[in-house]
C-alpha cells in the first residue's frame, strides 16, 4: 500500500491580514471550495484562538490540528491546552516539536517526547517536527541531530502509527531557502531507515515523512517526486492571500506549477 500523501498548513501568528477572524474565515471558505485531491490528507493548524471557528466551518473531510498541546491530561496549568480538551472539541491532530517552540520557547527533546506521549494517550494524531540548524548542517551533524530528536520520542512511545514525521530544517523555515531535492531525500531516507531499525519494518513502510521549509507552488512538485517525501508542512505559502486555493491543489496533486 503506498503511503497517503499528506499536506499540512501551519497558519502562524503573522501580522494581519493573515491572523484575523476574517482572513482565517476566507482561507476556510477557499479550502471548502477547492477541488482537492481526495487521495490526499489535508490538515490545517490555525492559532489556538481560531481552532473552534475553523472546525465549525471547515468541511468535514479536512482535519484541524492544534499548534501545541501540553504534556499533562489535566491540572492547574494556566494557558495550556490538553489532548483531551482538543479531542473533545473535534480536533484530531496536533503539531509537536516545531523548531519555533524548540528554539524560542526552549522546549527540550524530553518535553517534546512527553507531549507526544500525552497526545497519543489522549487519542490525538501527531505531526512530529524535527530538523537541524544551519550550524549543525554545516558541521555535518544533520543525521545525528534528527536521530537524537527521534530517539528521545522513542524512549517514551512504542506505537508510531499515529505519527507523521515532519522534517523541517531550521535554516529553511521562513527564509525562502528551500532544501534541495537531494538534501530532503537524503534526510527523509535516513529517517525511514531509523524507523526500520528502531521501530520496525511496518513503521518504516507506513509512516509518512513530510518536508517543511519554504515550500511553495513552484518547488513542491519536484520535492513530491522524491521516493521518501510523503507530503509537506507549509507555513507562509499556506496563507498567501487568494492563493491557498491553488497551492493546496498543487500540493495535493504533488505536481507543482504556476499560480
Ligand atoms: P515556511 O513554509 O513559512 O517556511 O514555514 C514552514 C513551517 O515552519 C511549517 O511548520
Amino acid at each position: 500500500m503506498p503511503r497517503q500523501f499528506f499536506v499540512g498548513g501551519n497558519f502562524k501568528m503573522f501580522d494581519p491580514p493573515n491572523g484575523t477572524i476574517k482572513s482565517i474565515t476566507d482561507i476556510v471558505h477557499n479550502l471548502n471550495g477547492a477541488p482537492l485531491d481526495p487521495k490526499t490528507e489535508v490538515v490545517v493548524a490555525p492559532p489556538a484562538l481560531f481552532i473552534l471557528l475553523v472546525r465549525e466551518h471547515l468541511k468535514a473531510e479536512l482535519e484541524v490540528c492544534s499548534q501545541n498541546v501540553f504534556d499533562k491530561p489535566n491540572g492547574a496549568f494556566t494557558g495550556e491546552i490538553s489532548a483531551e480538551q482538543l479531542t473533545d472539541s473535534g480536533i484530531k491532530w496536533t503539531l509537536i516539536g516545531h523548531s519555533e517552540r524548540r528554539v524560542v520557547m526552549g522546549e527540550t527533546d524530553e518535553f517534546i517526547a512527553s507531549k507526544t506521549k500525552a497526545a497519543l494517550d489522549g487519542s490525538l494524531s501527531v505531526i512530529l517536527c524535527i530538523g537541524e540548524t544551519l550550524e549543525q548542517r554545516d558541521s555535518g551533524r544533520t543525521i545525528d541531530v534528527v536521530t537524537r530528536q527521534l530517539n528521545a520520542v522513542k524512549a517514551k512511545i512504542g506505537d508510531w502509527s499515529k505519527i507523521v514525521v515532519a522534517y523541517e530544517p531550521v535554516w529553511a523555515i521562513g527564509t525562502g531557502k528551500v532544501a534541495t531535492t537531494e538534501q530532503a531525500q537524503e534526510v527523509h531516507k535516513a529517517i525511514r531507515e531509523w524507523l526500520g531499525k528502531e521501530v520496525g519494518k511496518e513503521a518504516a513502510e507506513k509512516t509518512r515523512v513530510i518536508y517543511g521549509g519554504s515550500v511553495n507552488e513552484k518547488n513542491c512538485g519536484e520535492l513530491a517526486r522524491q521516493d521518501d517525501v510523503d507530503g509537506f508542512l507549509v507555513g507562509g505559502a499556506s496563507l498567501k492571500p487568494a492563493c491557498e486555493f491553488c497551492l493546496f491543489l498543487f500540493f495535493s496533486a504533488g505536481t507543482g506549477g504556476e499560480c
